[in-house]
């Protein structure tokens, strides 16, 4: 596996592959790397010749400059995992590399708003940033994304229909640990007593699968037992669960078409999230998590 830092040499490199009549998969990363990025890279590689990753903490995107200043980094470790599952270009530019006196944003207004937006003015902003960036610098055919940060991966969806970006978008499924809470790089930061009890949200979704495969469609109904399950596991906080329509992210009151179950707590410091698809399938209900 090849490391590189600059725009200039990973262009070049992936210059030559494309010469090569290769397709280029991406995953890009902050790092910290789990289980979930790697499925990510196992996801690119069945649709894809040449892996590229990036690892950048991008400072653009935190709205709490504790938070960025606390996000994990592990370099060593990060390098050798994504050399085992395959990575063929590793790319970790700083700063400097990414912002050189950047003035023009990628945004976008419906989507960022409400969920994880509403309490992190900006942070949608500082994703499409640099998302655009590392789009136009790798210049990828596939891009793979997981589902556990649906909001951010509906929106880059929606910023590559609406930019025209030649890229294939795939959103992965949320990969799990065994009792169901969704992999983080979040989940290091909780203590003991709030590792065990944060899977209590797996189980709120379990509840809102239940009864929506029972009938139930009213998303009303869907957050109370969900919340139910979540009190059980002593949040600090519960930030909000949500139902919304699939497409637009806006509110729904009802269950009816393709829609998201989203929700985000706190468990201690860490602010856990996660979400549910759920699809109709000939009628019948699909619950995806
Ligand atoms: O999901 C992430 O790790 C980040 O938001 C991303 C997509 C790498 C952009 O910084």
């Amino acid at each position: 596996m090849e490391i590189v830092h600059t725009i200039h040499e990973i262009r070049d490199r992936v210059k030559q592959i494309k010469l090569q009549d290769r397709k280029v998969g991406f995953v890009p990363t902050m790092g910290y790397l789990h289980r979930g990025h790697l499925s990510l890279v196992e996801i690119s590689k069945k649709l894809s010749q040449f892996q590229v990753m990036s690892i950048f903490v991008n400072k653009m995107q935190f709205n709490d400059p504790k938070d960025y200043a606390n996000y994990p980094t592990d370099l060593k470790k990060d390098s050798a995992m994504a050399e085992e599952v395959g990575v063929d270009l590793l790319f970790i530019p700083d700063d400097a590399e990414m912002y050189k006196n950047n003035l023009v944003y990628v945004d976008i207004d419906a989507l960022g708003q409400n969920l994880c937006g509403a309490p992190r003015a900006g942070h949608f902003r500082g994703v499409l940033t640099v998302v655009s960036k590392l789009f136009n610098i790798v210049q990828p055919d596939v891009s793979v994304f997981g589902q556990k940060d649906i909001q951010q991966a509906v929106c880059i969806q929606k910023m590559v229909n609406d930019l025209n970006f030649p890229i294939k978008i795939v959103i992965a499924p949320t990969r799990r640990e065994e009792d169901g809470l969704a992999m983080s790089s979040r989940n290091k930061h909780l203590k003991k007593d709030e590792r065990a009890n944060a899977a209590c949200i797996y189980r709120g979704l379990q509840k809102a699968e239940a009864i929506l495969k029972a009938g139930e469609r009213s998303s009303q109904a869907v957050i109370h037992v969900i919340e139910e399950e979540i009190r059980k596991g002593n949040p600090g906080s519960i930030d909000y669960i949500s139902v919304v329509r699939y497409d637009d992210l806006s509110l729904a009151e009802s269950i009816d078409g393709k829609s998201v179950i989203a929700v985000a707590a706190y468990f201690g410091t860490p602010r856990l999230i996660d979400n549910m698809i759920i699809d109709f399938e000939d009628g019948r209900v699909r619950c995806i998590y």
